[in-house]
């Protein structure tokens, strides 16, 4: 099946009371370990990639590899997503390149470091919701900033700096028309999140809640989701790794967040552990080693099992096969006819 709108798939998400990850990815195994974990657990999914990624993968690499994932995983419902597009043009240039979904983040300016206004935010991002719908594509709005920065992305602090305002939250969705809304609840991107078990006081999830009460019709995004387990931090420190102590969001917070208007929960930072962690094993074990395949299957392995118990965790699993694809084309005419609801 070709790729699909994420609309689709969060509309499908909204009426089965489910979540659905979005895993960030950069290259050929990453992206094998998680249409491997679509397949195992017969699960709908996002795949997305970042400004760095793009960068990363000279863009049509990744777009071909992902095109690749649809021939070889034809029974698999998958969104190719811009995670965090900076600016218009970002959006623009992955709409033309084949993303079925894109991501504005206007709720930091243009370098992607500083928090914007609420006007610059509803404008930068009402242009893209322009354009994306008129191609049958999928907008993410943010409002609220994460904390953290990744690859040169991102607010820095807390998390709490920027939480988002409910009241402005719907404002947002209303000026805008986002198929999806990203909001800040005291998480940050990486792998330092929380320096204990996240209480009420440091992940909002009762802002989350009044939002979803406000906005019942939106698909609400989870970023800064990884729950950086115990294990795979043990495993990168074990072989020779030096992670500081931290805690990332429990998945019972997502479980609470989903039934809540949560559809699409990001999660970047778990993978990127687990594979550190295989390849740091495998180069501790058996230092004689240094064909890339030994050390490049486990860690494609352990990321594949991250994304399905994740995939497990968040509802998805077994709803592959509960609808068939709406093509771009369609999508098109019903944002045109507004059957889409802003
Ligand atoms: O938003 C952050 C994602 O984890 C992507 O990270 O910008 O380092 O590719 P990146
Ligand atoms: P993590 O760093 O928690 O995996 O978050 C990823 C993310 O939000 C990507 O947009
Ligand atoms: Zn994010």
């Amino acid at each position: 099946m070709p790729l699909v709108s994420m609309r689709q798939l969060l509309d499908e998400a909204a009426k089965g009371g489910y979540g659905v990850g979005a895993f960030n990815v950069n290259n050929m195994e990453q992206i094998q370990s998680i249409m491997e974990a679509a397949r195992e657990t017969q699960s709908p999914v996002i795949v997305q990639a970042s400004r760095g990624a793009r960068a990363y993968s000279q863009d049509r690499f990744l777009y071909h590899l992902m095109i690749a994932a649809t021939e070889l995983y034809p029974e698999i419902p998958t969104v190719l997503h811009l995670d965090h597009g900076n600016s218009v043009e970002t959006c623009k240039s992955a709409i033309d390149m084949g993303f079925t979904s894109v991501m504005m983040d206007g709720s930091l300016l243009a370098d992607g470091k500083t928090p914007s206004s609420f006007e610059y935010n509803v404008d930068v991002t009402r242009q893209v919701v322009e354009l994306a719908h008129a191609k049958g594509v999928t907008v993410e709005g943010e409002i609220g900033c994460l904390g953290g920065i990744e690859d040169g992305h991102g607010s820095g602090g807390s998390g709490l700096e920027h939480v988002t305002d409910p009241v402005q939250a719907e404002e947002f969705v209303k000026q805008t028309g986002v198929d999806a809304l990203a909001i800040a609840i005291g998480t940050s991107h990486g792998a330092y999140k929380f320096s204990k078990k996240p209480s009420g006081d440091t992940l909002k999830m009762d802002i989350l809640i009044e939002i979803h009460k406000r906005l019942p019709n939106v698909h609400l995004v989870m970023h800064g989701s990884s729950s950086v387990p115990q294990e795979l931090q043990d495993v990168i420190n074990k072989y020779g790794g030096k992670l500081n102590p931290t805690f990332g969001v429990p998945v019972e917070e997502i479980q609470l967040g989903i039934k809540n208007g949560v559809r699409k929960i990001n999660v970047d930072t778990d993978n990127r552990l687990a594979i550190t962690g295989a390849i740091r094993k495998v180069f501790i074990e058996s230092p004689e080693k240094f064909d890339p395949r030994d050390y490049m299957k486990p860690a494609r392995e352990a990321m594949k099992k991250v994304v399905a118990t994740r995939m497990t965790q968040f509802g998805q699993a077994g709803h592959a096969k509960d609808y068939a694809p709406i093509p771009l084309s369609e999508m098109v005419k019903r944002y045109a006819s507004e059957a889409v609801p802003a």
